[in-house]
């Protein structure tokens, strides 16, 4: 009995610690651009994820549409989204749900530039970066 209930904690804080990692490398992720915005722009301080929501549901007009991170990503980025071309779902943009999002940097990096490309017509800076990150780490669980 003794033995199974050690295993159970074992297993169970190592279930812990998996889904920590991603919160933790997102937070990692947003100090990295927090740096790179502050070496840029000494007047920025600090992560807003006030501003990082107001980037999220800024539209943009591409190609006579009205486009926004939100348009596939939902208001709320700890919702799965729909991709509003191809129709297919996406999975929830945020890492306090999902675990998978922001655990590789090299992928993130690349959906940024390629999104925000698509979105804003150039990639994005590293403050807008660093506020959006801050942001989908303060979203609400559905
Ligand atoms: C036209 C639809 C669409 C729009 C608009 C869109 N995205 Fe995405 N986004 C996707 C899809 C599809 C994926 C990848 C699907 C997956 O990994 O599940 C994705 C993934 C990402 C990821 C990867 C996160 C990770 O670690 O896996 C980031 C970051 C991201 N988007 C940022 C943005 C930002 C910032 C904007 C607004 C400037 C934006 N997206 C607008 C469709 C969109």
């Amino acid at each position: 009995m003794k033995k199974i209930s050690i295993a159970l904690i074992a297993l169970l804080s190592a279930s812990v610690m998996s889904a920590h990692a991603d919160v933790e490398s997102a937070h990692k992720l947003a100090n990295k651009y927090l740096g790179i915005a502050k070496a840029i722009n000494p007047e920025y301080k600090d992560f807003s994820a006030e501003d990082g929501k107001a980037f999220f549901n800024r539209e943009i007009t591409v190609k006579g549409k009205q486009v926004a991170c939100a348009s596939c990503h939902t208001a709320n980025p700890a919702d799965p989204g729909k991709h509003i071309v191809t129709g297919k779902p996406i999975r929830p943009l945020s890492p306090v749900v999902n675990a998978k999002r922001f655990a590789d940097l090299d992928k993130v990096e690349k959906n940024f530039t390629s999104h925000c490309n698509d979105i804003i017509g150039r990639d994005c800076t590293a403050q807008e970066k660093a506020n959006f990150i801050a942001y989908l780490l303060t979203a609400d669980k559905p």
